[in-house]
């Protein structure tokens, strides 16, 4: 069954009208989600129609639905993958078993964990975000960061009905409680550091859709792999939309890259920022910052939480099928630690390096990205290449945690991090730089000075289009 049930209130393709209890406990939630994208969501552009995709069905092909909507009546839903048959358990001690229906007692603990660290994520990178269309460089990149706005607020219906459906009276305090979290503040922040961080201008957002959206794409990859066949089933097409967030940083980036080199090309004797373009090596920046912060999402090298979920079976590695052997048992991984000052190499258990191996693949991924930018540079003819930060650098969790190591690993004194903080992470001025740099344009298909058009529109629309109609 892949057909949506859009005649609901809550629009979703898990038979919710026959759960009564579910659905009144959902639709009470329903008001409270909606407040909550007006206090904490983008301001003052609710009432705008923007041209958004929404999920009409889980297939693969002509899943989504593209028209305009104002925000706050966008269909936010529950959709899972279909239901295939009976799943078994691939990895884990308990491998080859059934997969779970319900929430196995023994980790009700473990699995409410998981499933709350992830669906905070989502909201807080809504609020991180909310300022944004204040200065969105042109009505197509205003209607991507919407999309990924409406997105995320999606993913966390996604979550909240697994903790509603699942949890039982826990999960509704929960779900209560993701809506009353704010990123950033002080006394009732979110829960990881990343989505914390102000993100108040667009490369920063680029940056984030880049890496910490990306994040998001291992972690779903991970619990994919559940064997809680629920959770499973929600974060297979979570995933499928997380690819556009990425698409928005990836593009983003090379796009403020070539406006760049087209500036130098230009003016080969200048500076582009006096020519309003930002400069590659503060772009290089910035993407030291992000790429370090959101290393850390990953967590600690060496974890026995880690270890637990795998053992649990309840989070499995990127991609299991593509590993020979699935218990993770007797097995070691290669890990460098941080001992008496020094670098060493060391050997840990398998299974509590679980947290270093979903790190591996994500940097794999994030360095495609990296190469994607590095051809904008090349095909300007620009000899600057950028660089992804060796894992140590700048971490602020795990074994590296406050250790100063440059942007290739190598330690550093103090001093040195003293002396080069600067030329690896924005300052204040490369901040005030590109904040001045952050004018709204609003005509369609025109673009702020700092970034290039894109090449092609959204939904094979032109680029002019109004997508965002102010
Ligand atoms: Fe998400
Ligand atoms: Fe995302």
């Amino acid at each position: 069954m892949s057909a949506i049930d859009y005649s609901q209130k809550i629009p979703n393709n898990v038979d919710l009208k026959g759960d009564k209890r579910l659905q009144r406990a959902l639709e009470r939630w329903q008001p409270d989600y909606i407040q909550w994208w007006r206090d904490a969501g983008p301001t003052d552009f609710n009432e705008k129609d923007v041209y958004l995709r929404t999920a009409v069905s889980v297939d693969r092909d002509g899943w989504a639905h593209f028209d305009y909507v104002k925000m706050p009546d966008y269909r936010w839903g529950i959709f899972l993958t279909p239901y295939e048959g009976q799943r078994k358990i691939g990895f884990g001690d308990h491998m080859g078993e059934n997969a779970w229906d319900q929430v196995p007692g023994e980790y009700r603990n473990w699995l409410r964990r998981l499933i709350v660290t992830q669906a905070d994520t989502e909201p807080a990178s809504v609020e991180q975000q909310r300022l944004l269309a204040h200065t969105a460089p042109s009505l197509y990149d205003m209607r991507n960061l919407f999309q990924v706005n409406v997105e995320e607020g999606r993913h966390l219906w996604a979550m909240v009905y697994l903790l509603h459906s699942y949890f039982g009276k826990d999960g509704r305090e929960e779900a209560d409680e993701l809506l009353e979290r704010r990123s950033g503040n002080a006394d009732h922040p979110r829960i990881l550091t990343t989505f914390n961080e102000p993100c108040q201008d667009w490369l920063s957002f680029f940056c984030f859709a880049m890496f910490t959206d990306r994040d998001g794409k291992f972690q779903l990859l991970s619990l994919a792999e559940s064997g809680f066949d629920p959770l499973s089933r929600t974060c297979r097409f979570m995933l499928t939309e997380e690819a556009h967030h990425m698409f928005v940083g990836q593009t983003g980036v090379a796009r403020v890259i070539r406006r760049t080199c087209e500036v130098m090309n230009e003016h080969p004797d200048a500076c582009p920022s006096e020519f309003g373009a930002i400069p590659l090596e503060i772009i290089q920046k910035y993407v030291n910052f992000w790429a370090s912060s959101s290393l850390d999402l990953f967590g600690a090298e060496v974890s026995s939480n880690s270890a637990n979920f795998f053992a649990a079976g309840l989070k499995g590695r990127a991609y299991e099928d593509k590993y020979d052997e699935h218990s993770a048992l007797d097995q070691g991984y290669e890990i460098q630690r941080w001992k008496d000052q020094k670098l060493v190499n060391d050997e840990v258990p398998l299974r509590n390096a679980m947290n270093e191996v979903l790190r591996d693949a994500y940097v794999k991924d994030n360095l495609k990205g990296i190469d994607f930018w590095n051809r904008e540079c090349e095909k300007a003819g620009n000899p600057f290449r950028f660089t992804y930060p060796h894992r140590r650098f700048n971490r602020t969790i795990g074994e590296f945690a406050g250790v100063p190591f440059d942007t290739e690993g190598n330690p550093v004194s103090a001093a040195t991090w003293a002396q080069k903080e600067h030329e690896w992470l924005p300052t204040p001025e490369d901040k005030g730089f590109v904040k001045s740099l952050m004018q709204q344009v609003t005509e369609p298909g025109k673009f702020a000075g700092w970034i290039s058009p894109p090449l092609r529109g959204i939904n094979g629309q032109e680029v002019e289009k109004p997508y965002v109609m102010l």
